[in-house]
């Protein structure tokens, strides 16, 4: 690891037991990511590139192996100390929205934060292009919209890494390009990102490409 690396896996496994049969979802990962970089993650479904996602996010802990965010080793923190770090430093698009529908578009991007944060929501939806949208409920929005809504969640606690887990999804190209085209410019301004994508055309915004089968990178 160079003092550049944000973050590092040393043969991470991730098995889950169902019953009789063991699930290696992820099996034996060695990555690095570099500060500053954009990566994009992809491979076939059930490959395993949601649960390096969530593991990298402190969201689950892998079964063998280390995780290492800037260079802490994610597994010899305790659980308060494990959220510290992941609010901290982490901003988390899930792979369904999960925005939540009573709430309105500020409400929604200002939830991770423990006390009402509405002059830095206001400013960041405002750069996502949705300040004229604060106050919409998400069921109100396109889906395009939703997705931005999803990262600008992301990014109010001000985090060093983003995961986004098919941030363009379900969205047709044009709102694809938008989507990315908002990553790109995030990432240029100083955000290490990495996606989950198997769309081609958003590939072609990341400058790092890693290929998951099976529960390893290929
Ligand atoms: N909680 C769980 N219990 C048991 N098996 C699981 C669990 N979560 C995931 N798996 C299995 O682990 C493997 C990897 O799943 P994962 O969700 O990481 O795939 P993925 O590459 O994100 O797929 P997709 O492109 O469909 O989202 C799959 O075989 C999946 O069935
Ligand atoms: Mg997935």
């Amino acid at each position: 690891m160079n003092d550049n690396t944000i973050l590092e896996f040393q043969d991470v496994w991730k098995i889950y037991k169902m019953g009789d049969e063991e699930i290696h979802a992820l099996a034996g990962v060695n990555i690095s990511i570099e500060k500053d970089s954009f990566t994009a993650i992809m491979g076939p479904s059930g490959s395993g590139k949601s649960t390096l996602l969530h593991v990298a996010g402190i969201l689950d802990m892998p079964t063998k192996g280390n995780v290492l965010i800037k260079k802490k080793k994610t597994s010899d923190l305790s659980q308060k100390e494990q959220s510290l770090l992941r609010r901290k430093e982490i901003g988390f698009v899930f792979q369904r929205l999960n925005l939540l529908p009573q709430l309105s578009v500020l409400e929604n991007v200002m939830l991770p934060m423990f006390s009402p944060y509405t002059r830095k929501a206001k400013e960041i939806l405002k750069n996502m292009g949705l300040g004229d949208k604060y106050n919409r409920l998400p069921g109100q929005l396109s889906g395009g919209e939703q997705q931005r809504v999803a990262i600008a969640r992301a990014l109010i606690n001000h985090p060093s890494l983003i995961l986004a887990d098919e941030p363009t999804g379900e969205l047709d190209t044009n709102n694809t390009k938008i989507i990315m085209k908002q990553l790109k410019k995030l990432n240029e301004q100083g955000l290490t990102i990495i996606i989950v994508t198997h769309n081609q055309i958003a590939a072609e915004f990341v400058n790092n490409v890693i290929e998951m089968r099976d529960g390893n990178i290929i």
